[in-house]
């Protein structure tokens, strides 16, 4: 039932507050991570060394927010690859190395022949972050923690990327405890966790915007998708979704790599969409930014208002509630999202059922 939405893919956007809680609910207190959550042998969280993710599409965008916790806060390294490339190569695996899947179906083909191989290949244990507590996945992996999204309807994933990354959150800090995270950092976080449904509450109130936002956007060709560090991933999952709701034909390029190549592809008619931190890489990124301005090229900037940046001649400012530095991927995703949706409402695409595509990719 799409209740008061026009479709299903809007009332999951809106579910997001709702379901990042209960993705929160009974694993974590007050100021700390509950590591029962993982099952009741959370004992192998002692033991990780290493972690190998794997997953496909969005599901792989989560991970790759996840290695920049994994080794920001637990100092351990982490990889991450989509499965239909890890499945058909050789992987060395290194001791005591934790192998983590992360998929909403938990049937993707690819995902459970990358499952069932890591099960030969000496892996510490396998962990599953998934949204469904009757798959395959769920029920072949050692370990589970459920995202807790309820059913996703629309093919393009949105609720389970933000409960999949909530949960990745809550296993990184949980990890980082058993590496050396002070126990005044593990409450910060926690207390950062804690106000995220408010956050995202705060992002969806730009709904109005964004729709005006997407109105201009709508005619456009192509986009670039700019980001650093943990914004990075985001700018690959909106390009993804902008490419599969609206057709429109989207890349998305680490900031830094603008020169080494994409900016000869900037003009008037390349809009770049900026995803903007608040931390230490803001000044590199403005600079970036300047480099597109130069060219002609329109600017989609999303970014709190601290950051000094506002609308002018060729820039289309999207305020994003300002948080804590570890919530900015999961809050800037909000924003992509529903701009992807209005621009496929006003090129009138079939916003729950993009050509071509299925919900659960159930063969390779
Ligand atoms: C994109 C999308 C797909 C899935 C991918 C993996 O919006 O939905 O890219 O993320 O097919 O699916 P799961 O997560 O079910 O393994």
């Amino acid at each position: 039932d799409k209740g008061e939405f026009r479709h299903y893919m809007m009332k999951e956007i809106y579910e997001q507050p709702k379901v990042i809680s209960a993705c929160l609910e009974g694993r974590i207190s007050e100021s700390k991570v509950l590591t029962g959550c993982f099952g009741a042998d959370s004992a192998f969280l002692k033991e990780i060394e290493n972690v190998h993710i794997v997953a496909c599409g969005t599901s792989y965008h989560a991970g790759l927010v996840a290695k920049y916790w994994i080794e920001d806060l637990a100092g351990l390294p982490c990889s991450v690859e989509v499965a239909s490339e890890y499945r058909y190569r050789k992987v060395a695996v290194p001791k005591k190395t934790l192998f983590l899947t992360l998929s909403q179906s938990g049937e993707t083909a690819d995902t459970l022949a990358a499952l069932r191989m890591a099960k030969e290949l000496g892996y510490l244990t396998t962990l599953a972050i998934c949204n469904v507590p009757s798959s395959t996945l769920v029920r072949e992996s050692a370990l589970t923690l459920l995202t807790n999204a309820g059913p996703e309807i629309g093919v393009a994933s949105t609720k389970a990327f933000t409960t999949q990354l909530t949960a990745l959150l809550i296993t990184s800090v949980a990890i980082a405890v058993e590496n050396g995270l002070s126990a005044e950092k593990e409450k910060e976080l926690v207390q950062a966790m804690r106000s995220l449904p408010a956050y995202v509450n705060s992002a969806l109130e730009q709904d109005a915007h964004i729709k005006k936002v997407a109105d201009r956007f709508a005619n456009k060709n192509n986009a670039l998708f700019l980001g650093r560090g943990t914004m990075y991933p985001i700018a690959l999952e909106g390009s993804l979704k902008l490419k599969e709701i609206s057709y429109i034909h989207a890349e998305a390029y680490p900031a830094g790599e603008l020169k080494h190549g994409p900016l000869a592809l900037v003009d008037e008619d390349m809009p770049i969409i900026a995803l903007v931190p608040h931390n230490d890489m803001l000044d590199k990124l403005k600079s970036n930014l300047q480099e597109v301005a130069a060219r002609g090229g329109e600017l989609y900037v999303f970014a709190d208002k601290d950051t000094d940046l506002h609308n002018e001649e060729n820039i289309i400012f999207t305020e994003v509630p300002k948080v804590d530095s570890i919530l900015e991927p999961i809050v800037h995703t909000i924003p992509l999202q529903l701009l992807s949706y209005y621009v496929a409402v006003v090129k009138g695409t079939d916003v729950d059922q993009p050509r071509n595509l299925a919900k659960s990719v159930t063969v390779e």
